[in-house]
């Protein structure tokens, strides 16, 4: 860090961010977002048909890097009845279940110390009083149950929104925009409905608090500006462009910058194992970056696409003086 004194610094230069929950599409989409934030990190199978072999997830795999032959992509796949306990330890990847799955997964991909992320809400249903507002809540005792049964099993519940799952979990992780916004935000703003929703100010009060022990799965979550605007808006927030300024901003006005290395770099590398060092530095300034409204989606398919970013039109406070 470099400025007047080490509590006030005006510019740092980090290592480059992982990312630790990318969605990073197909086709245009894929093309236009993979190269624009170098996010090493698991890339997230849901794509249509959804990773469900490791075969696919390769394929995949080769199409990304392609696209940024320099960033660790670790792939995934959608757990699912095909995955047999047998094909588990072949597989070095995370997985996501796809809502099916026995027990005798759980216990082939602990014996193989895999990583299983879970998206963790129970599906919205109106005569069990579960909606979009407490699913994750709902979801942890299931969590805890899975936990108890196996204690060995790395499991993540991802981007965690409720003060009950950070302070009850055994592993979560944050995304960026989760500490930013509360339900106010979302409701009536298409751009910032996101699943899990954001929740209640004390649940991103919760969040803000673990910036050192939680490490960010930062769900970029890139739709076409249509389907956001469309009349059943698509859940998923675009923050991968803006995000490491973005996320020394909120440091800055936390005063932890010193956490902020740790937050978006160190913890889920060495929970991931991922190779260190990893290439290139990303030096930030403390000076206003004017967010764009949109960003044109590549490609011939797309037709004029765009993609709107988080804090679309605004100015945050740190950029990016350069990168290495
Ligand atoms: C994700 C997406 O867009 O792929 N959206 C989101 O709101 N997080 C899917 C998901 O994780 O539900």
């Amino acid at each position: 860090m470099s400025g007047e004194n080490s509590s006030t610094p005006t510019s740092i230069t980090l290592p480059w961010a992982s990312d630790f929950h990318c969605h990073l599409r197909q086709g245009a989409m894929m093309e236009t977002v993979t190269p624009m934030g170098r996010p090493h990190g698991p890339a997230m199978p849901n794509l249509t048909p959804p990773l469900t072999t490791t075969q696919m997830a390769v394929d995949y795999g080769k199409k990304l890097q392609k696209l940024a032959p320099n960033v660790h992509f670790i792939l995934t796949l959608y757990l699912n009845p095909a995955l047999t306990p047998a094909e588990i330890p072949r597989l070095q990847q995370p997985v996501y279940p796809s809502g099916v799955t026995t027990n005798s997964d759980w216990g082939a991909m602990q014996e193989a110390n895999m990583v299983l992320c879970l998206h963790g809400e129970c599906p919205s249903d109106a005569a069990k009083g579960i909606c979009i507002l407490n699913a994750e809540e709902r979801f942890l005792a299931t969590l805890r149950e899975l936990h108890q049964a196996f204690p060995k099993l790395r499991i993540v519940l991802e981007h965690a929104t409720t003060q009950a799952a950070v302070e009850h979990t055994v592993g979560c992780t944050i995304t960026a925009h989760h500490l930013f916004i509360i339900i106010d935000d979302w409701a009536g703003h298409p751009h910032h409905f996101c699943k899990p929703v954001a929740k209640f100010p004390h649940d991103r009060d919760a969040l803000r608090e673990r910036p050192s022990a939680l490490f960010p799965w930062l769900d970029s979550a890139p739709h076409p500006r249509s389907a956001k605007q469309g009349e059943k808006p698509a859940a998923g927030v675009f923050t991968t462009p803006i995000l490491i300024p973005l996320m020394a901003t909120l440091f800055d006005k936390m005063e932890c910058l010193d956490k902020l290395e740790g937050f978006i770099s160190t913890y889920g590398r060495q929970f991931y194992g991922l190779p260190e060092p990893i290439d290139g530095t990303i030096t930030l300034v403390r000076l206003p970056l004017a967010v764009p409204a949109a960003y044109a989606v590549s490609g011939s398919a797309s037709d004029g696409e765009t993609v709107v970013p988080f804090m679309a039109s605004t100015e945050i406070g740190w950029s990016i003086a350069k990168t290495e």
